[in-house]
């Protein structure tokens, strides 16, 4: 069974002790080990701050929300979703769609093996992270884990339900509420930020109403963003990281 090291990856853990994972290799060979998928500081935090209170304020305003997560990683910003929705006192129907990317097979498999407790084909240390990674998300709450892996279940019920790569010419199955845009920077992940690419993804996958958080701030996705009605918010970044961007249309 392969762990983390076989599919390219090695586990760090955080500031706030929740577990992220870093890429082995970096892209361009300029740093000795390549990106992380979280702020050192805290996975688990920065995920709260910068898509649960957006995933919040959703659930306050809309009914049946669709949600696009651009990077599945590790599955926090799912988990997340399904966390804000249960202290919400929300049930798996009350959330009309979440469609996560992920451009790493192992990652889908994984996430999804470990949502229906398929023990059996995960490696230990697989298992183990995700177990921490709930742990963390549930913290301070009085949500059970099998409580929120069932709420996952009903959104994700096959593999395939995970969609691979976000690519330049995907068609987006639906129109979405919430965008919780959480890929590799721009070094990483080139076309994912390109301005082009990002006004086509606003004009075809968002509603009348609906917002676009993530952690970074580029002048592409803000121009994208005005282009395409949204107000342009810039948050706090994470412990001192620069500024994070919300986007906000009718909402
Ligand atoms: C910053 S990490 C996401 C962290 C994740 N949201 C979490 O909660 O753990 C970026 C993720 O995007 C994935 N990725 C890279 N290129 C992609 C693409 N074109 N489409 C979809 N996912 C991609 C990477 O494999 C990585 O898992």
């Amino acid at each position: 069974m392969k762990s983390w090291v076989d599919i390219g990856f090695e586990i760090e853990i955080t500031g706030d002790q929740s577990p992220s994972l870093r890429l082995l290799e970096s892209i361009d060979g300029a740093t000795d080990r390549g990106e992380s998928m979280h702020h050192s500081g805290g996975a688990c935090a920065e995920t709260l701050m910068i898509y649960g209170e957006p995933i919040g304020k959703v659930f306050q305003k809309i009914q049946k929300p669709h949600f696009l997560v651009v990077g599945l990683g590790l599955g926090y910003i799912e988990l997340v979703i399904a966390r804000e929705a249960l202290l919400a006192e929300k049930d798996p129907q009350d959330v009309g769609l979440i469609t996560s990317y992920e451009s790493v097979p192992e990652l889908r498999e994984f996430f999804f093996h470990w949502l229906e407790d398929r023990k059996d084909l995960l490696h230990e240390e697989v298992w183990n992270t995700y177990d921490l990674v709930l742990e963390h998300v549930l913290r301070g709450t009085e949500l059970s884990p099998g409580k929120l892996k069932f709420f996952l279940r009903q959104h994700f019920k096959n593999v395939s339900d995970i969609h691979a790569a976000l690519n330049a010419d995907v068609v987006l199955p639906s129109r979405y509420h919430c965008i919780l845009y959480d890929a590799f920077s721009s070094k990483t992940s080139p076309h994912l930020w390109e301005e082009e690419f990002l006004n086509y993804i606003l004009k075809t996958g968002t509603f009348a109403n609906s917002l676009l958080s993530t952690y970074a701030c580029k002048g592409t996705l803000k121009r994208a963003l005005k282009q395409q009605g949204f107000e342009v918010i810039l948050r706090e970044g994470f412990q001192g990281k620069r500024n994070s961007t919300l986007g906000l249309k009718n909402l």
